[in-house]
């Protein structure tokens, strides 16, 4: 008897807390209305914006949860398709509960600086949608994990069309030369983020984020 009471309020105190967890990840991922270009799913990435100039963002994230795959490849080109093939299992259900879980965006892909021809190790990231962000279904597939993305601060650099590793580079050569001299991000790698399906054709809209280091600067001149 009182065993059972023991459980029941056990039951009770961890369905609470779930829900607290649960509003709380609310404020990281949420409904797409939210973000003018996150259009394809039912929830996004969540961000403040800092600040803005005529070339970049500075914008604000929370840490969450992301299920991730790393690839060693030369190319963008040539990681993305098993590093989407692993996420995308993993979301229709290959993992401990068997679950479908909904697709979210923007999808990341975190790409290392490199030589043109050399390899390196790539990793992709899928969001967990707010009701996956306390209890993550494990995945099945040893090369998939999940892991949190430590709150951040990102300069931000948007462009339409399709992401390649020509249009990655430009960008990203084109938002290091946005940044003057002294302002400081992380350096060794890039994310390049992208919000759309490979069959939306329209619209689409990808950015590149460098990872602010210090106190994120916006010259309003520039
Ligand atoms: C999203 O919108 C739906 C319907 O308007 C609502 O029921 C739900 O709570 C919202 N979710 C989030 C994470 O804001
Ligand atoms: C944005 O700022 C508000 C107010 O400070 C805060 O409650 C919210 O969690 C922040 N959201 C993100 C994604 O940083
Ligand atoms: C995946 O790649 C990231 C970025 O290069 C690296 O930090 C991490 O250790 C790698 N993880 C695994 C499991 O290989």
């Amino acid at each position: 008897m009182q065993r059972t009471q023991h459980c029941a309020a056990m039951i009770y105190f961890s369905g609470l807390l779930g829900f607290l967890l649960v509003v709380t990840a609310e404020a990281k991922v949420g409904n797409s209305s939210q973000g003018s270009f996150c259009t394809e799913t039912k929830q996004c990435l969540l961000f403040n914006l800092t600040c803005q100039t005529r070339n970049y963002q500075v914008r604000r994230y929370e840490s969450v949860k992301l299920v991730s795959t790393n690839e060693t490849a030369r190319f963008l080109e040539t990681a993305m398709f098993p590093t989407f093939s692993r996420l995308y299992k993993y979301i229709t259900g290959e993992n401990s509960d068997d679950k479908n879980i909904e697709m979210t965006a923007p999808v990341i892909m975190r790409i290392p600086e490199k030589g043109a021809f050399e390899s390196g190790d790539f990793k992709m990231s899928f969001i967990l949608p707010a009701e996956h962000q306390m209890n993550p279904p494990k995945p099945t597939c040893k090369e998939v994990y999940i892991e949190e993305m430590k709150e951040m601060s990102v300069y931000v650099m948007s462009y339409g069309g399709w992401m390649s590793t020509l249009t990655d580079n430009w960008y990203s050569y084109t938002l290091s030369s946005a940044l003057k001299a002294g302002i400081k991000y992380s350096k060794g790698f890039h994310y390049s983020v992208g919000y759309n399906s490979p069959t939306t054709l329209t619209d689409r809209h990808n950015e590149v984020w460098f990872v602010v280091e210090g106190d994120p600067v916006c010259y309003s001149n520039v």
